[in-house]
């Protein structure tokens, strides 16, 4: 049987449990792919670091260069993470020294990707990056795959385990953002600088990525992106009375031949699939034509999806099914106008915290009419028992530019006593 020698770079939480999964599951990936997936070399910061695995001290590499170097290497996996340093400068080498590389670097893809699957194509190597998306989500081979047929109109779901558990368990455990967060670090779900996951950036990268293989476009940088810092509790049970919960959402959609691809915290239907979406859980759910809908949910992060996601992408290789990293050579892939979200309508639910005394509301709604908003639904006090005055309007739909616009004028107002609120309404 064929071998195609391996190498893994970095053996931190995902790099150690790929090397064990391969060797314990050699026998069965050879047999299902007619080749051994044989891992020669691996390498990683601190050589004297203890690590969960046993590995033999000849395959380890001084310079994790190295790797791109060695004629016997066939495929490097990279798991140092981050968009620049080691990792950018071990794929770069990698693939113009015509090596396989598969890596979980979504950072790295979403920032560099058109410039590595240029390099992959001219050297006829392969490019694959399924881990980088959604973890276990097998989203990028559906794509590139099993959805081949479709013209894809719009891709939408939770791309972050971290913010998804946050916001369920705040609504679960009627607890505040901070409360949650510090229980997330102690139980593993938020790492010790959560930042990305919290901020939006995780699920941007993701989107991007996502959104070129869609509409077979280049990464474009035009994303509306907020995270769910803002959010508090009495957002959450505002949301629960009117019959949404609040989820993270990341979404690329083609209206009228232009792309939006924007993140942010999002009111969706309570009966909705994604509101059914608990926890850590990840759900991507695309539509196309002529499939309609299809969702895939399932685990987005930690070493066991991530390694189900770079087996599949091992296996691809190990099959010798090299294809463009992006679904479709550089050649042909477009230059997309890509819009910014101030033109798009949305509903939108406000918040609006204030001191209780005439004119306040009065003075709130003429701004609302002033931006040519109109009011759906206006509720006072929705918790009779809070000290605090608040308002909570919702609208029908209009542009986002003015419903910015209203939030700017109104937290400038005196009696506002707290950062007025802002959630666009999922239209599903
Ligand atoms: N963790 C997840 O759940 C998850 C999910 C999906 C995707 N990913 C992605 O998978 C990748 C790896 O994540 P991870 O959680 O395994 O990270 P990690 O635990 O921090 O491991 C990083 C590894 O890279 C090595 N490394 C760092 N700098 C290096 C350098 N200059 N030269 C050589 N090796 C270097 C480290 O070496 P030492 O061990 O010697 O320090 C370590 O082994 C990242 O791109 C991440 O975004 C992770």
């Amino acid at each position: 049987m064929k071998k195609l020698n391996i190498a893994i770079i970095g053996l931190g939480n995902i790099g150690s449990y790929l090397y064990n999964f391969l060797n314990k599951n050699k026998l069965i990936l050879s047999k299902k792919n007619n080749c051994i997936p044989n891992v020669l070399y691996v390498s990683a910061k601190n050589k004297n670091r203890k690590r969960n695995v046993k590995i033999n001290k000849k395959k380890w590499l001084k310079n994790y260069l190295d790797a791109t170097k060695k004629k016997d290497v066939d495929l490097i996996i990279e798991l140092i993470g981050g968009a620049e340093g080691a990792a950018k400068k071990l794929v770069f080498n990698a693939l113009k020294n015509k090596k396989h590389v598969v890596t979980a670097n979504k950072a790295l893809i979403a920032k560099y990707g058109d410039q590595l699957s240029r390099i992959a194509e001219q050297n006829s190597v392969n490019l694959e990056f399924e881990a980088s998306v959604c973890g276990g989500v097998p989203i990028i081979r559906s794509l590139k795959e099993g959805l081949i047929a479709n013209k894809i109109k719009k891709i939408y779901g939770i791309f972050n385990g971290t913010s998804n558990y946050i916001l369920s368990s705040m609504e679960k455990e009627n607890k505040n953002f901070k409360d949650v967060l510090n229980n997330a670090k102690k139980l593993g779900y938020a790492e010790a600088n959560p930042i990305s996951d919290l901020n939006g950036n995780d699920v941007s990268s993701k989107l991007k990525i996502l959104t070129s293989l869609c509409f077979n476009s280049f990464l474009n940088n035009n994303i509306h992106v907020e995270g769910i810092s803002n959010i508090d509790k009495e957002d959450i049970i505002n949301a629960n009375l009117l019959g949404y919960k609040i989820k993270l959402l990341g979404c690329s959609e083609l209206i009228n031949n232009k792309i939006y691809q924007r993140v942010h915290p999002t009111l969706i239907k309570k009966s909705s699939y994604v509101a059914g979406i608990e926890g850590v859980l990840n759900a991507v759910i695309t539509e196309g034509d002529p499939v309609g809908q299809s969702i895939i949910q399932g685990e987005g992060a930690g070493p066991q999806a991530t390694t189900s996601a770079l087996v599949s992408d091992i296996c691809s290789i190990l099959r010798g099914n090299i294809k463009f990293p992006f679904s479709i050579s550089s050649k042909e892939r477009k230059k997309l106008k890509f819009e910014d979200i101030s033109e798009r309508l949305f509903s939108a639910y406000f918040r609006f915290d204030v001191i209780d005394k005439p004119g306040v509301l009065s003075d709130i709604t003429k701004i609302f009419s002033q931006n040519k908003v109109s009011v759906k639904r206006l509720i006072q006090n929705p918790r009779k028992n809070k000290a605090i005055s608040s308002i909570v309007i919702i609208t029908h739909n209009s542009k986002d530019r003015y419903l910015g616009k209203i939030l700017k004028t109104v937290s400038s107002k005196k009696y506002i006593l707290k950062k007025p609120k802002l959630i666009r309404i999922d239209s599903n």
